[in-house]
């Protein structure tokens, strides 16, 4: 169950034990957890929940991986400092400045989909729009020249899979394999970086460097690919919904259709929550998309109703000193997409729909593949 949360409706319990996680589903409680720095860490949070095995550690040290709390994992005195440092590069002013830079690129997207569309072609959503867009602006904010797109989803697909998914141990060495000579890579863009990185470099060495940005090329891009696919699925499933203004729609998809459905915490001394006894050390799971589904949320708190009261209540960017420093970003991206989009969406119709691979966190849909009805 816990690798296909999304598939599950808000369970009656508010929380409960399974597999190894305290689950907590309340939209109460999730915040509360994620917000209570005093007695749950997020030191976990990019811990491989499946044990990597002993070859694939090898591979993985041999091109010098290393994942020193940094930022969503950082729960030490550098994690503030981290935090002002890239939150300066995601501020609202600089987000927002890339708004008309974003609308071109989406509209020049939305043409190309257009032309292909207008010839009898079946377009794969998340190569077209979904990959390109997050992965463009992120590389524009933090000033990096990504050459091979193909390259950094590859890698940070695999990430995905190697420590939130259950891979075999083949398939582990496989992801390794990948990973690892990234990490490498990686490594070099931080010993040459500029800006935000460079000064972390300074600061807190090559390691912290390195661990940053491959978190932010992960957590930067994949979430909102990821969420760009399930969105425009189901758009293409209910274009009446287009009618509203595209933030309203975003907003009501990531309540609804979280990329990341789930985020870790980890009991820092024995508590209780909601009633239950938890012990120190105890993994807790925050269940991201029951929260945002929860009884008294929004007003209809299952149905996706753009512009409903609480619609912007839900933790699909978790909460308190963690909380997401990419959700303008992302907000901007989602919004910017659909709204370029949207005079082609009620034309088409779903030819393969995405599907989700088992993950403990993310979503991992397939592409979503459309054509002219
Ligand atoms: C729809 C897209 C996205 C979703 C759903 C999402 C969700 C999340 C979640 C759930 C967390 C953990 C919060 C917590 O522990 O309380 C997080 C952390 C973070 N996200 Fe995002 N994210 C998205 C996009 C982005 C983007 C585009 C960026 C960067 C440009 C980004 C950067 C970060 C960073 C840096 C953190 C760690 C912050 C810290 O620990 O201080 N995210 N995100």
């Amino acid at each position: 169950m816990l690798f296909e949360l999304w598939k599950h409706p808000p369970p009656a319990a508010s929380v409960f034990r399974r597999d190894g996680q305290v689950v907590v589903a309340s939209h109460r409680l999730a915040r509360q957890v994620l917000a209570d720095r005093e007695r749950f860490s997020a030191a976990n949070a990019l811990d491989a929940i499946t044990p990597i095995p002993a070859a694939s550690l090898r591979e993985l040290a041999r091109h010098r991986f290393r994942l020193p709390a940094t930022l969503a994992n950082n729960d030490t005195a550098s994690h503030e400092w981290i935090r002002a440092s890239f939150g300066e590069v995601f501020a609202p002013a600089n987000v927002e400045a890339l708004r008309p830079w974003l609308h071109g690129l989406a509209r020049r997207t939305a043409a190309g989909v257009a032309w292909r569309l207008r010839a009898g072609e079946t377009v794969d959503v998340d190569a077209a729009v979904s990959s390109e867009i997050p992965l463009a602006a992120l590389a524009r904010l933090l000033g990096l020249e990504v050459e091979a797109a193909s390259e950094v989803k590859r890698f940070s697909r695999a990430a995905l899979e190697l420590f939130w998914g259950h891979p075999s141990p083949e398939r582990q060495r496989e992801l390794a394999e990948v990973v690892g000579p990234f990490h490498a890579l990686l490594r070099g863009w931080a010993a040459e970086s500029t800006g935000a990185t460079r000064e972390l470099r300074e600061a807190y060495g090559e390691d912290a460097a390195t661990a940053a940005l491959f978190f932010l090329l992960v957590a930067g891009q994949e979430t909102t690919s990821q969420f760009l696919t399930l969105l425009l699925h189901r758009l293409v499933e209910e274009p009446g919904l287009l009618a509203a203004a595209p933030a309203a729609v975003v907003e009501e998809g990531l309540r609804l259709l979280p990329p990341i459905t789930s985020w870790r915490r980890v009991a820092r001394r024995d508590t209780e929550l909601g009633g239950l006894a938890i012990r120190e050390g105890e993994s807790i799971l925050v269940w991201l998309a029951a929260a945002g589904m929860d009884e008294g949320v929004a007003e209809c708190p299952a149905a996706m109703v753009p512009g409903q009261r609480g619609s912007r209540r839900h933790l699909a960017f978790g909460a308190g000193a963690h909380r997401c420093l990419g959700s303008q970003l992302s907000r901007l991206e989602a919004e910017v997409v659909i709204a370029e989009l949207a005079p082609l969406l009620p034309r088409c119709e779903v030819v393969e729909a995405p599907l989700s691979e088992d993950n403990l966190s993310f979503r991992m849909p397939s592409p979503l593949l459309i054509r002219y009805r």
